[in-house]
């Protein structure tokens, strides 16, 4: 029998645990507002929905995570150079019925082990919005943001899915994996421009790990195998997320052709580290270019702590040499980035992320030049604290249009969307549109075009 040993999360209370603290705590009303409160200008060009997910625990435990927990996504609607409406609303799953009385939307036969919460991102694909979770399977919603039920594309999927597969600009694909905790730890998936499932290949790997996203080349996809590893010791305990850091295990890149129909994945070692998030990934003639924030490591404690430097690195990846070599392109701690998604999988030349401060949740935004190798920052004052910078392209070329981030103000508790010209990226954003009710810090979201 093992040495019994503590686990992470041990000795926290409701009260002491920072992911509910702040900006970190749910919000607990479901809220509709129209005409909303604008200062400054929301350009005409803007006919849409940013749509943001985070997760908005109903009845959070002492050790809650902040991965873990009820999913709310929150939406603003935003036309004719109007802020039009504002609505939050809860992932419907049976959980939050059965917690808050709000009836859960339609549930698939194709059930995975795992039922996810949907906290994690929301994205448009196929005349649908998905919301989505690390595991399980996504939950459509309608354009008012209630839960139709879980999509399990016409019953081919059943497995969980990730939050963040890649939407091809080029062919309209939706390229996504899922990774599981069984013999078949890993599935690679393509969606074609409908939505309709029309590849799975399925990857045995030897331990499961956290594979939270990956990259999507023009040519391949790009698996982080990496040594933060499924814990059954902490599983069968129920407390925080079931996932510790392996000074054990290798880290490795895995190449698969977007093509594949079996797994012929070439796997690659690389330097111990953790990905949550690279910011995009393109074919460079025989290389590819893999844009990663690297944190030196994760899950050592039972939150986000103890992970060491995080950075933003240019990654090259020669396979034929089944070598990476690494560059460091900012040193400042950030996270979230994204690119325009007119270039995602394919040459990027700028990308946004935003600096990063646990304790306090995020700062101000970044926008980085990779050709010039400068950096901009975008400032949102001593107690502001921002979101993931969602890009809406207007105009022709890479750049040109706005980022649209919500921001937290830690003065009044309060929160706003604001409007940055991503060509005028440290002036002061265009529009600010106040928003009725606090936005908790969460994690992902998209803009949704009207029509
Ligand atoms: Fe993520």
């Amino acid at each position: 029998m093992s040495e019994a040993r503590a686990l992470p999360d041990e000795g926290v209370s409701v009260e002491n645990n920072p992911i509910l603290q702040g900006n970190f705590a749910p919000v607990d009303e479901e809220i509709t507002a129209f005409d909303l409160a604008v200062e400054g200008a929301i350009p005409a060009e803007l006919n849409g929905a940013l749509l943001r997910d985070g997760p908005n625990p109903i009845a959070p435990g002492p050790g809650h995570h902040w991965f873990m927990g009820d999913g709310m996504i929150h939406g603003i609607s935003i036309g004719g150079g109007q802020a039009r409406a504002y609505r939050n609303r809860w992932v419907r799953t049976p959980q939050v019925e059965t917690l808050k009385g709000l009836p859960a939307g339609r549930i698939s036969p194709n059930q995975p082990m795992q039922q996810g919460s949907g906290s994690v991102n929301v994205i448009g694909h196929g005349g649908r919005i998905l919301a989505l979770p690390e595991v399980g399977l996504p939950w459509e919603l309608d354009g008012e943001l209630n839960t139709i039920g879980q999509h399990d594309f016409n019953g081919a999927l059943a497995s969980n899915m990730t939050a963040h597969p890649k939407i091809d600009p080029e062919t309209g694909e939706l390229v996504f994996f899922g990774y599981d905790f069984g013999p078949i730890s890993l599935r690679y998936h393509v969606a074609d421009r409908d939505g309709n499932l029309v590849r799975t290949v399925e990857i045995e790997k030897p331990i499961p790990t956290m594979m939270h996203d990956f990259g999507v080349t023009a040519s391949r996809v790009i698996f982080m195998d990496l040594p933060v590893a499924f814990d059954m010791e902490m599983a069968l305990a129920g407390k925080g997320l079931p996932f510790r850091w392996r000074d054990d295990m290798p880290a490795r890149l895995g190449l698969l052709p977007r093509a594949a129909t079996s797994d012929e994945v070439q796997w690659i070692e690389i330097d111990p580290c953790f990905v949550y998030h690279p910011l995009n990934a393109y074919d460079d003639g025989d290389r590819i270019i893999f844009d990663v924030v690297r944190h030196e490591r994760s899950f050592v404690g039972g939150q986000l702590e103890g992970g060491g430097e995080v950075r933003l690195e240019r990654w090259t990846i020669d396979p034929a040499r089944e070598r990476v070599s690494t560059e460091i392109i900012s040193n400042r701690a950030q996270e979230f980035p994204r690119v325009d998604p007119r270039v995602e999988c394919r040459p990027h030349r700028y990308g946004y992320t935003v600096e990063f401060e646990l304790q306090v949740g995020a700062r101000g935004l970044i926008k980085h030049d990779l050709e010039a190798r400068t950096e901009v920052h975008h400032d949102v004052g001593a107690a502001g604290a921002a979101s993931e910078g969602v890009f809406v392209p207007v105009g022709g070329g890479e750049d040109e249009g706005y980022i649209l981030s919500v921001v937290y103000d830690g003065g009044s508790g309060g929160s706003h969307l604001r409007i940055i010209d991503a060509q005028d990226f440290a002036a002061p954003p265009v529009a600010k549109i106040q928003l009725p009710a606090r936005v908790p810090f969460g994690f992902h979201g998209n803009w949704i075009p009207a029509g």
